[in-house]
């Protein structure tokens, strides 16, 4: 039994603990005292801790298994058919104005165990007063929201965040946003997403870690860390839902919702990693998936909930289906009609019904019927109470408001959205020392539609407009350089064709620019230009570009974007491409004609005063690529880890796979500068052969041969030479991003064991390691080559 304050405790991260743990009466300051030890936060959160928690000893109380199942047991005895198809059902806001019956009436009623869309503490406040004390069964309500990457302080989107390859970071990040939701009473937030996304026409690519597995496993992990905390019902967190369940990202030719077709080997060596390790590290729910997951959708879909959820990656929470799911199994021509849904969801696996009122409205008949067995509803009550049973929500159903604004307002908060703005950059381009630029520039033209448009800078995922929005770009280089003059020119725009099916549609109704206007703003562009020092031109996409139903057939630059690049280039004038964007775009021109790129993502609410800090060298860049970036979009998909083909591009006179194109994108994944430079060095292999089931050590030294302070990622990679199956010609297997002062040299470590050498085999159905020969490189990208092998035998 693990005391409080011991490492232990705050270790065992799953909140499904096999062995006996029950925490003895003990004081909120040696809860508090244990937290600050384990937990390294660069800023005190102590105070806000302190101030804020209604604390109690039984959030804090790690139960059995058995004391979770008696418990439950008790609750569900004392439920009524309607009260537990109640519990299976999550009431939107959406709806509420087309409701006949109120929010609190529908609590009252015991409708429903959750409700969502709504940042409205005090309404949350209220339905929960009426579901504990008004409703019969007094069962506390869950209120799940989207907050993605920060309540009102906002971080950068999370294929930022990813790009930072710093899962210390990420988790840091999300630990402040679950404090600040969940002090206004959201207590269940539906992410991360972990869908791997290989095909960047997909718009939800903003919201995941790109196409690799192990990186997308590492950062899935952090999130739900940071979420959670380290166990469900940790004051300041929040429950988590990883989603989307499964194979989302695969949708047929990046359209959204589309059809996802995926063999079972790679969907559990690519799709599924980061699912488990979420999983792993405590994700309370699941939310399934939209699409037909090889013609099955994924929301009806029980091989996928049953066999693989439950059964393979061991999850004992509770699985959410995505708004409105359930309804759409008849949309997806799967089921006959909304009672039909109804069944194959809930017989799927499916145990909480998004927003439809699909389960409310036809679960009792079918049980009246006979079709259902009560039973059958039970069972899928049961991980529902579980979790607010683990959640602490029977005794602490409340938050305590007036704490809300100080939470929300504390400085270190927006002050850690500029780090994480800052670490998630990469710098994709810098011939010539272009970047950092010197202070004491006079002129400088800031250029672009993107260049005063703070709001973009939020990325596609705000929580209500709750979000502090930051200066833009223009703004932030206004107050970095008082002496100089700053002139800024939008040059042009960009629209939608097809505007969002929902949200704010104004900038697509405006009427767009006439051709006259175009060339009068890119013809003071580029006077703008000529009259500067130097140019900072900041391109992308609109922020409504990219997210749900935000998927595009083409990567170009939207607009009239290309042709102001290259109007303003051609003044000769130094310039620097900003990248404003949640996926790479076709920049294959400017990367042979502008000097320094970097691609800055949507980076919150501190974004533009982290790019100054890069652009002048008061922070240095080292974030890395997540994705592969195409050439264009004719190269999509395009991945790292791909198979060897029959004429590989390394064969003498054989340079591509397509005869107009090279097959290598435009930067490899893992990719990105910084301004030291690094070198690596003595790679070292504890053994040139292992037995199956044993570890090989891996070390390497990386030293910054450059004259300032920088981070590397230091990253591995394997291929299995030979084999039962074809392997990827490279996998990241380990990671680690340093800092390291100028010609400092330090050596990185990983282990190589049975979980980063197996991969699921399609022939023999299970996971495998096989005696054979193996590569390894370490370097700073995924054409890294310092190289050495080992064999694992028998
Ligand atoms: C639909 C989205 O696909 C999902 O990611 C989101 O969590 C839900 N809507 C709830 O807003």
């Amino acid at each position: 039994m693990p005391g409080l304050g011991s490492r232990a405790f705050f270790l065992c991260h799953s909140p499904f603990p096999s062995v006996a743990a029950i925490i003895p009466a003990i004081k909120f300051s040696s809860v508090i005292g244990a937290f600050m030890r384990n937990v390294t936060f660069g800023f005190s959160l102590l105070a806000i801790l302190i101030v804020s928690s209604t604390l109690t000893l039984a959030q804090q109380t790690l139960l059995t298994n058995d004391q979770v199942n008696a418990r439950v047991d008790g609750v569900l005895k004392q439920m009524t058919l309607h009260e537990k198809i109640g519990q299976l059902n999550q009431l939107g806001a959406a709806d509420w104005n087309k409701d006949p019956v109120s929010p609190e009436e529908h609590a009252r009623r015991c409708d429903a165990g959750s409700f969502l869309w709504t940042t409205d503490s005090k309404l949350m406040d209220r339905l929960q007063h009426v579901a504990m004390q008004e409703c019969r069964a007094k069962v506390p309500l869950l209120f799940g929201f989207d907050v993605i990457h920060g309540y009102r302080n906002i971080f950068p989107i999370p294929i930022g965040m990813a790009a930072s390859w710093d899962p210390a970071m990420v988790e840091k990040a999300q630990t402040i946003a679950a404090r600040e939701a969940s002090s206004t009473g959201i207590n269940w937030d539906f992410t991360p997403m972990v869908d791997i996304a290989r095909d960047p026409r997909w718009g939800r690519i903003v919201e995941g870690a790109g196409e690799d597995p192990y990186l997308g496993a590492a950062i899935a992990r952090a999130q739900i860390l940071g979420l959670q905390g380290p166990q469900l019902g940790t004051p300041g967190h929040m429950v988590a839902s990883v989603k989307h369940f499964a194979g989302y990202g695969a949708a047929d030719g990046g359209r959204d919702y589309d059809a996802s077709y995926i063999p079972e080997e790679l969907f559990r060596n690519v799709y599924l990693p980061p699912f488990h390790a979420a999983i792993k590290a405590g994700a309370g729910t699941v939310m399934s998936a939209y699409m037909d997951l090889n013609d099955v959708p994924a929301s009806g879909n029980r091989w996928l909930l049953r066999d693989i959820l439950r059964r393979d990656l061991g999850f004992q929470g509770f699985v959410i289906s995505d708004a409105d799911a359930v309804k759409s199994l008849v949309v997806h021509g799967y089921a006959r009609d909304p009672q039909d849904a109804a069944y194959k969801g809930l017989t799927a696996g499916v145990n909480m019904d998004m927003a439809s009122k699909t389960y409310l409205d036809n679960l009792e008949p079918l049980v009246k019927s006979g079709k259902l067995k009560e039973s059958d509803i039970d069972e899928a009550v049961r991980p529902i109470l579980a979790i607010k049973v683990r959640m602490g929500l029977f005794e602490h159903p409340y938050v305590d408001l007036s704490q809300v604004e100080q939470i929300l307002s504390a400085p270190e908060s927006r002050q850690y959205t500029r780090t994480a703005a800052q670490r998630s950059m990469v710098l994709l381009r810098n011939e010539n020392h272009t970047l950092p630029l010197k202070k004491d520039v006079t002129s400088i033209a800031v250029i672009g539609p993107l260049a005063d448009a703070p709001k973009d800078l939020i990325g596609s995922w705000d929580v209500e407009n709750k979000s502090t929005i930051g200066p833009s770009i223009f703004q932030a280089l206004r107050a970095k350089l008082p002496n100089a003059k700053v002139n800024y020119v939008a040059g042009g725009e960009m629209k939608r064709k097809y505007p969002m099916p929902w949200g704010d549609q104004s900038r697509e109704e405006a009427p767009p620019m006439t051709t006259s206007q175009l060339t009068a703003e890119m013809d003071k562009a580029v006077a703008a230009s000529r009259d500067a020092d130097v140019t900072v031109l900041v391109l992308g996409e609109n922020s409504n570009m990219s997210g749900e139903a935000s998927s595009r057939s083409n990567l170009v630059l939207p607009g009239n974007q290309q042709q102001l690049l290259e109007a303003v280039a051609a003044t000769g004038k130094p310039v620097i491409v900003v990248l404003v964007s949640a996926r790479p775009l076709y920049i294959s021109w400017a990367a042979e004609h502008v000097p320094a790129i970097l691609e800055a993502w949507y980076g919150g609410t501190e974004a533009a005063n982290a790019i100054t800090d890069v652009l002048f060298g008061d922070a240095n860049p080292g974030g890395k690529l997540p994705f592969s970036w195409p050439r264009g979009s004719g190269q999509v998909p395009i991945y790292y880890s791909h198979n060897r083909t029959q004429l590989p591009e390394d064969a003498p006179d054989f340079k591509s796979r397509y005869w107009d194109i090279a097959t290598s994108p435009l930067y490899p994944f893992g990719y990105g500068l910084s301004y030291s430079q690094f070198a690596f060095s003595n790679l070292h292999l504890s053994a040139s052969s292992a037995k199956l089931g044993d570890k090989i050590e891996v070390t390497a030294d990386v030293q910054n041969t450059g004259s300032v302070p920088g981070d590397e990622v230091a990253q591995l990679y394997i291929h299995q030479q030979a084999g039962s199956a074809s392997r990827p010609v490279r996998l990241l297997k380990g990671f680690e991003r340093l800092t390291l002062a100028p010609g400092e040299k330090r050596t990185v470590h990983f282990t190589l064991g049975k979980d980063e050498l197996s991969y699921w085999s399609g022939q023999s159905k299970s996971w495998i390691e096989e005696p054979e020969q193996f590569d390894v490189w370490v370097g700073g990208d995924s054409t890294a080559t310092l190289h050495s092998t080992f064999k694992l035998e028998q």
